[in-house]
């Protein structure tokens, strides 16, 4: 693929959204095509399936129903933006991709990782990132902001109310480890400064690329 695909992955509230617009409009500066996507989500599909995902009312979703619906908005946003934008050239930026799963599914719930690749393989056949930037900031910091920020925009973006401390300890755990297994890919930013400073931290990354 001629384009660039880049992803932004962290535990709830430790900024990507906000650090995902900000690199994007950037990028723009610079003249690059630029497609900002999410997951789950991303595409009609994709936003019925969230809807779905963050919905109180389905605290009784099986583990294997959540995965494969993850899955199911990952296809089709692979299939409708990400595949077709990175053919064209374009940069892609993605909030959340497969590394999610890995650690919220696989390390935080004790899905296997090898079912979740075998997954990632039907919906995405062989579509990666060529960078992920880790945010990485500490517990107590990040859902404190998820919080407030659910609480100001009166949305609920994630269920996170409903999970244990030991749930995202492990979902933390998980992500370390996969920047260990992978550190040319997955490219771990301190998120604890200032939303200015961390975006400054972004851009060296993405530019030394
Ligand atoms: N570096 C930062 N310092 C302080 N507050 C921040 C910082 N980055 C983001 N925030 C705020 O924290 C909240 C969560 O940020 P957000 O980008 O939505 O996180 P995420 O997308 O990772 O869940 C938002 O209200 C945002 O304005
Ligand atoms: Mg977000």
């Amino acid at each position: 693929m001629p384009g660039t695909f880049i992803t932004v992955e962290g535990i709830d509230g430790c900024g990507k959204s906000t650090q995902l617009s900000i690199l994007a409009r950037k990028l723009r500066e610079q003249g690059i095509d630029v497609v900002e996507t999410v997951e789950p989500g991303g595409t009609l599909a994709g936003r019925e399936i969230r809807a779905i995902l963050l919905d109180p009312r389905q605290h009784a979703l099986n583990a294997r129903t959540e995965l494969l619906l993850y899955f199911a908005s990952r296809a089709q946003n692979c299939a409708e933006v990400i595949a077709p934008a990175l053919a064209r050239g374009a940069t892609v930026l993605c909030d959340r991709f497969t590394d999610s799963t890995i650690v919220y599914q696989g390390a935080g719930r004790g899905v296997d990782e090898a079912t979740i690749r075998q997954l990632h393989q039907i919906a995405c056949g062989s579509l990666y990132p060529d960078l992920t930037l880790l945010i990485d900031i500490d517990l107590e910091t990040s859902l404190a902001r998820a919080l407030a920020r659910n609480a100001e925009n009166a949305t609920r973006e994630t269920r996170l109310e409903e999970e244990s401390h030991a749930f995202f300890e492990r979902v933390r755990d998980g992500y370390q480890r996969l920047a260990r297994a992978e550190p040319e890919r997955v490219q771990v930013i301190d998120g604890r400064a200032s939303i200015e400073v961390v975006a400054e931290r972004i851009w060296s990354v993405v530019t030394h690329r």
